[in-house]
């Protein structure tokens, strides 16, 4: 990766999973990092490190208004998005509007500032896959009207934005289409699979297997991704992406529930139940564009991420949630927040839901 300065970059839904470890790693570069989030999913303890450093601001905003961002702005990872299915179906028109809206406000920002923008994509935009693995030619298998379209699509077409951009204003894009990522910050509720494991496993409580646990995924470790991501964005403007961004290697659900009993040490058993609609059978990443254009691979052993994973729930599991700090108001830039009608509407949108 070429060496740059110091940059001032954007990150949307920084106080997330991803955006967390990725706000941590480009403050520790020596970058002037802009946080934007809502904290729908995100959790104020992930960036609480970071909010006396001088180089980072937290912004309390919504991506699905106009993004106020003051000052220059070099670089925008578009990442404010539910990722979880239980997240982003709770209020799925809001999750529409969060994938579109939010796609097209971190664009104009783009556009009005000269940055470049990058936007964190999903393997759900191939839907059910009925090709293996899944290479960035394959257009995908979605359910337009199923429980999770408003995730699918919406991500589908914030690509469709991000490519329009470049094609009319010659915006500076990249497109990381991300498969399965886990480490530790995931949070304990949000229905995903190492994460509900293992904490099932830590408090030895049995393990929730979809279906017989035959279906696939592959797991990519945190540190992985934001390799790929940062390569992608420090790439030349012309390398656009997509990108598939995901590690290789797949693995059962069953194998997945093996490992976390082996290395808990639980007594957790095993328990099956009936597979959701639209669950996808098969993930597995082809890398081969990734490596190929960025000189990118995961490089962490399932087995090793896992046991940072377990760690980091482990002490989590044990210790009770501490509440949001007073010196909250001095840190935080409240900003574009959403107008109280239009909060109203989206709670009262979520309750029919
Ligand atoms: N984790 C994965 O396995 C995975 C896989 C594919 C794609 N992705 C994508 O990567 C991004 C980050 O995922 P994550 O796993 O960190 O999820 P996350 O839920 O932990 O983080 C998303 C962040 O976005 C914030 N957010 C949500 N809606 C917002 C809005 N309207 N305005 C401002 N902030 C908002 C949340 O509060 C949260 O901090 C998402 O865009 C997701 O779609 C993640």
């Amino acid at each position: 990766m070429p060496v740059i300065g110091r940059l001032n970059i954007v990150v949307t839904g920084g106080a997330g999973f991803i955006g967390s470890h990725l706000c941590d790693r480009l403050v520790q570069k020596g970058h002037a990092v802009t946080c934007v989030d809502n904290l729908y999913t995100g959790r104020f303890e992930n960036i609480r490190p970071l909010l006396n450093h001088r180089n980072f601001r937290f912004v309390e905003g919504d991506v699905r208004e106009p993004l106020a961002v003051d000052g220059p702005v070099d670089r925008i990872y578009n990442l404010a998005c539910p990722a979880s299915p239980p997240h982003y179906q709770r209020d799925p028109i809001g999750t529409v509007k969060t994938c579109v809206l939010g796609a097209l406000h971190a664009l104009e920002l783009a556009r009005s500032t000269g940055a470049r923008v990058l936007q964190a994509s999903t393997s759900e935009v191939y839907g059910d896959p009925e090709i293996h693995p899944q290479p960035e030619s394959y257009r995908g298998s979605v359910n337009t009207t199923g429980p999770r379209a408003c995730y699918d699509e919406g991500k589908r077409c914030a690509e469709a934005l991000f490519f329009d951009y470049r094609r009319m204003y010659g915006v500076p894009v990249k497109v990381a289409r991300i498969f399965n990522t886990y480490g530790p910050r995931m949070l304990e509720n949000d229905g995903r699979v190492i994460s509900n494991f293992v904490v099932q496993a830590l408090r030895n409580r049995p393990i929730t297997l979809y279906g017989d646990g035959s279906q696939t995924r592959s797991f990519c470790y945190v540190e992985d991704l934001l390799n790929g991501l940062e390569l992608l964005m420090e790439s030349d403007d012309a390398v656009t992406g997509p990108f598939n961004l995901g590690n290789p290697r797949e693995v059962t659900v069953k194998e997945i529930a093996r490992m976390v009993l082996e290395q808990t040490g639980s007594r957790s058993r095993l328990a099956y139940h009936p597979l959701p609609q639209d669950d996808p059978r098969r993930r597995k990443p082809e890398i081969a564009a990734a490596a190929q254009a960025l000189g990118w691979q995961p490089r962490v052993p399932l087995e090793d991420g896992l046991r940072s994973t377990i760690d980091y729930f482990a002490l989590k599991v044990a210790t009770p949630e501490v509440p949001r700090p007073a010196e909250k108001a001095d840190a935080v830039v409240l900003a574009n927040r959403p107008p109280r009608k239009r909060r109203t509407a989206l709670s009262a949108v979520a309750g029919q839901a």
